[in-house]
């Protein structure tokens, strides 16, 4: 989610007091529960079906992944609607306050926090119904400079996410490409490794910034 004038810069704006700032802030609290409800719906989003049929059911509690949970506020509202969460977040900074949430309210109890790379899971394979990611998946890339080397991250991202799924699995990504080539390969790591579906912008002529891809295990 963008901050209020730009977009955050991994790790610093999670780190130590902008990691307090972060979980304090009311408006970021309502930005990232409203994405993760709209996120939700595109979950539940008529246009992955296939000739028609739907292979997801609203009322049916599944075991869903949310990469990069910050501080919890995307998996409350997962929670909420009925999900049951396994949540990654590689910084303990941000993910030791999602943990005191658990702790300490009865909303969080279906809920199981990981500190670990979204790119090294300890996931088993076919073990995953749907993944969510609010606000997180371009960091993903994070220290890398050389293109080939993010090409090779993302693929091997991308093929691991598709092998944790189970059959039917669904991927909802909102996230902030920097630029239309950094978007494409993004894309491509899933399309590459098994993925249909399709993504949402706000403007259709937007070439960076927010982005939602809406994907299912084909
Ligand atoms: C904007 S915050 C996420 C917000 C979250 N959806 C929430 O509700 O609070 C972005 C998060 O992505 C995490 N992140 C960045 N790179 C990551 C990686 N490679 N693996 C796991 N988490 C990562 C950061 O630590 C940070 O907590």
């Amino acid at each position: 989610m963008v901050r209020k004038n730009r977009l955050p810069i991994f790790p610093n704006d999670y780190l130590e007091e902008k990691a307090e700032e972060y979980d304090s802030s009311k408006w970021m609290e309502r930005n990232q529960k409203r994405t993760t409800s709209l996120c939700i719906q595109y979950l539940f989003d008529d246009r992955l079906n296939v000739n028609g049929v739907t292979e997801i059911n609203l009322g049916k509690s599944y075991l869903i992944l949310d990469l990069g949970c910050g501080t919890g506020y995307s998996s409350e509202i997962l929670i909420q609607n009925g999900f049951r969460v396994v949540a990654i977040d590689i910084l303990y900074d941000m993910i030791s306050k999602a943990r005191e949430k658990k702790r300490t309210s009865d909303n969080f109890k279906e809920l199981e926090f990981i500190q670990s790379d979204i790119n090294n899971l300890p996931i088993r394979v076919n073990s995953i119904d749907h993944i969510i990611s609010i606000s997180s998946y371009n960091f993903i890339i994070h220290g890398l400079e050389n293109y080939s080397e993010k090409v090779k991250l993302v693929n091997d991202t991308g093929k691991y996410l598709h092998n944790i799924l189970k059959q039917y699995g669904r991927v909802v990504i909102e996230f902030y490409p920097k630029d239309d080539n950094e978007l494409k390969m993004f894309n491509k790591s899933f399309v590459k490794n098994g993925f249909e579906g399709f993504m949402v912008k706000n403007d259709p002529n937007q070439k960076s910034g927010q982005t939602f891809l809406l994907l299912k295990k084909s």
